[in-house]
């Protein structure tokens, strides 16, 4: 098939996975495919289905929460048309890289009901948003080696080389049971969200929550029932305002903002090597493979 124009639809919540749809649209376009990079936010908010018969080939990024997709990320799958046959490639970033499987076969899932043959699927490691801020250098090393897997990866697209990623049952089980937690525990996380007082009513949430989850009501911001458990709102609020009343162990406390420490020259990325031990060592294989 002569390819001529290549659509990348994606979410992200903090910015990891635009980073590499970002990588993956760069590597397509130096080889001379014209490519469009499509927020999924935006096009749920038009309420507008694209036109897949644009594109030649399609892909689709999300971020792994709970083993499992944001429920923003299937709900723009749900909107799909149908498709003849579309050739399709599938990446997720997730903070470990023991999230293969899980969420990917639950995405095949939706998008082969529909027609959008997906023969290409890549787990790509990014620093964890939640919880734990990885040291710098870990960060720039994950940036780095995904730079070379969005480079193997898109070689292997424009090839036709088929690379479905393999469930086991370990994975089948935990991703049905975080999938489940996940749709809950993103309602529970929206619903105790708070703006203390630091909160000087700029407006910044309101407009950058991907589900419009965010309002003013009398002087206040209030948060609904429609959160997707992103977490933008909380490390992105100039006045550090936005916490969660019972959940805030998941924040990391000194934000998270990763576009620093990729673009400093001075940050080597070397934390991982054959001899690391601990918590991290398995991320030595993951980081060896591309
Ligand atoms: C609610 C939530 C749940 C998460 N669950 C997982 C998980 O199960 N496994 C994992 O490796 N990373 C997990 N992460 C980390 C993210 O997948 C990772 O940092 C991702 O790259 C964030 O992408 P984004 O910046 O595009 O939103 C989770 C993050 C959030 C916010
Ligand atoms: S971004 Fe922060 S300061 Fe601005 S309205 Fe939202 S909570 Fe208030
Ligand atoms: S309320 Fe905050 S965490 Fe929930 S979807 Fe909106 S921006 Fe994301």
């Amino acid at each position: 098939m002569h390819i001529q124009k290549i659509g990348i639809f994606y979410f992200s919540g903090t910015g990891n996975t635009k980073i590499v749809a970002n990588l993956y649209a760069t590597e397509f376009q130096n080889k001379r495919f014209d490519t469009n990079l499509l927020p999924i936010e935006k096009i749920l908010r038009k309420n507008i289905a694209p036109f897949m018969s644009d594109y030649d080939i399609l892909g689709f990024g999300h971020p792994v929460h709970a083993f499992s997709a944001p429920k923003i990320f299937f709900d723009f799958l749900a909107k799909l048309p149908n498709v003849d046959n579309k050739k399709t490639f599938t990446f997720k970033t997730a903070g470990d890289p023991l999230c293969h499987g899980g969420s990917t076969s639950l995405v095949r899932n939706c998008l082969s009901k529909k027609g959008y043959k997906v023969f290409h699927e890549s787990l790509i490691v990014m620093p964890a948003n939640v919880v734990v801020k990885y040291d710098d250098s870990l960060i720039k090393q994950l940036y780095e080696v995904a730079v070379k897997k969005v480079k193997r990866g898109t070689e292997e697209i424009l090839l036709g080389k088929i690379n479905l990623q393999k469930n086991n049952l370990w994975l089948k089980i935990g991703t049905y049971l975080f999938n489940k937690a996940e749709s809950s525990g993103a309602s529970y996380f929206g619903k105790y969200l708070i703006a203390s007082d630091l909160c000087n009513l700029c407006g910044k949430c309101i407009k950058d929550c991907p589900t419009r989850n965010i309002s003013k009501h009398n002087e206040n911001v209030i948060f609904g029932n429609k959160c997707t458990f992103c977490m933008r709102c909380v490390y992105n609020c100039p006045e550090g305002a936005i916490s969660n009343k019972y959940m805030n162990f998941l924040v990391i406390k000194k934000g998270y903002n990763i576009l620093n420490v990729i673009n400093d020259p001075k940050i080597k990325g070397n934390y991982i090597s054959h001899k690391t031990k601990g918590y991290f060592k398995h991320f030595y294989k993951y980081m060896s493979e591309y």
